[in-house]
């Protein structure tokens, strides 16, 4: 690995994620099957720095800031941070505001997380500062607390109220395994990846156009859901406790769309509660068919596939080997999921992108991931 940081003290690897199923149930009180993958944010550091200085390697620019300066979301000559400083610079606060030390250090970094994909680049670069500053400061703290904090830095400082799960599977990932993360309590366990398998990511081009705008749209959504379903079922928690047939004896009393976005959860949450069965009882076919259920529930009803996404899931439905496919991540731009069989998978990647040029004359990028352990802070 070429050096990032001459003289770096520690470097703190992230990795991305991709969701198996269970979307949009973060912040419903669900059940989700996340992986982490082997694409990472990676940092290195050193101190001796006064301000806190970081430089992206992959857009060519740095940044200096110190803890004086952030709550202003300036830099040290006050100028406004650019965007992608938000990540490094929300985490900063967090920990600053609770009373955790974070020293002024040098930073670099780079990522082979793509950016705006939906494979949880931000959730990446955020836990890896999270964990290159517990490693300068001194403290620790464990993964479930520091992706907490993570999320935090997104949801008050970057704007986006976006549930736990990227950043726990980014703290927590497993090699080899999916993450069952019951976001009602945060306990989870794992299950092997479906024996024979292989996951392709297929990034479809299409960057995550209003993303933010639509994510918390689709989450204040839920929260109305929640409140009007909760005037008739008042033991529910959570959108995500709403039985099935309670929901189709309520739902006349729900607008148009919010009728859609808890159909959405409540048979996400089926869909979930199988596919754990499916993976216990290593059921493929199963897992694979709930993941095209997953799509076309995310497109109908949750209304977040694009017409991309969509061709993408489509083609791979017609392919040898190909178990189940779907978008991952938020939606509204960004890549699929898909279940391979080994045997298949370096044919379904030249097929998968061969077909959608041919459909959409878009470039597709489609890889093999490998499930992967996550945060990993490196004493050089
Ligand atoms: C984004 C958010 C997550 C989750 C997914 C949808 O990735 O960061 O918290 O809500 O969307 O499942």
């Amino acid at each position: 690995m070429p050096e990032i940081l001459p003289g770096a003290d520690f470097l703190s690897i992230a990795p991305g994620r991709v969701n198996l199923l269970g979307e949009h149930l973060d912040y419903n009180g669900g059940t989700v099957l996340p992986i982490a993958i082997d694409r990472y944010v990676q940092v290195a550091i050193k101190p001796g720095s006064q301000h806190i200085s970081i430089q992206a390697l992959d857009l060519a620019q740095s940044i200096e800031f110190d803890l004086d300066s952030i709550e202003e979301k300036v830099d040290i000559h006050g100028n406004v941070l650019p965007g992608w400083a938000g990540f490094p610079a929300g985490v900063a606060w967090v920990l600053n505001h609770q009373g955790l030390k974070v020293p002024g250090m040098q930073a670099a970094f780079t990522s082979s997380v793509p950016i705006g994909a939906g494979l949880s680049s931000s959730a990446a670069v955020e836990v890896a500062f999270a964990g290159a500053w517990q490693a300068l400061g001194g403290w620790s703290l464990d993964r479930m607390s520091l992706a907490k904090l993570c999320q935090q830095a997104e949801n008050e400082f970057v704007g986006v109220e976006s549930g736990l799960m990227d950043q726990f599977a980014s703290a927590n990932g497993v090699d080899d395994h999916v993450m069952i993360f019951d976001t009602r309590n945060d306990s989870w366990r794992t299950e092997p990846l479906p024996p024979g398998t292989v996951i392709a990511v297929a990034d479809s081009g299409v960057r995550r156009a209003l993303s933010q705008s639509g994510y918390n749209q689709r989450r204040q959504e839920c929260e109305q859901s929640f409140h009007l379903l909760q005037k008739k079922i008042p033991t529910i928690q959570y959108l995500a406790d709403v039985p099935a047939d309670d929901l189709a004896k309520y739902e006349k009393t729900l607008p148009g769309a919010l009728r859609k976005r808890a159909r959405h959860v409540v048979s996400e949450c089926q869909r979930v509660n199988h596919a754990i069965d499916a993976l216990e009882k290593r059921d493929t076919a199963t897992f694979g068919r709930l993941m095209f259920e997953g799509h076309a529930s995310l497109r109908d009803l949750f209304e977040v596939s694009t017409p991309e996404l969509d061709t993408l899931v489509e083609i791979a439905g017609t392919l040898p080997g190909c178990y189940g496919a779907r978008l991952t991540g938020a939606g509204f731009g960004g890549c699929t999921v898909n279940l391979v069989a080994n045997e298949w998978a370096s044919l379904f990647v030249t097929d998968l992108k061969d077909a959608y040029m041919k459909k959409t004359g878009r470039q597709a990028e489609v890889y093999l991931c490998h499930a992967s352990r996550g945060l990993n802070v490196l004493k050089l």
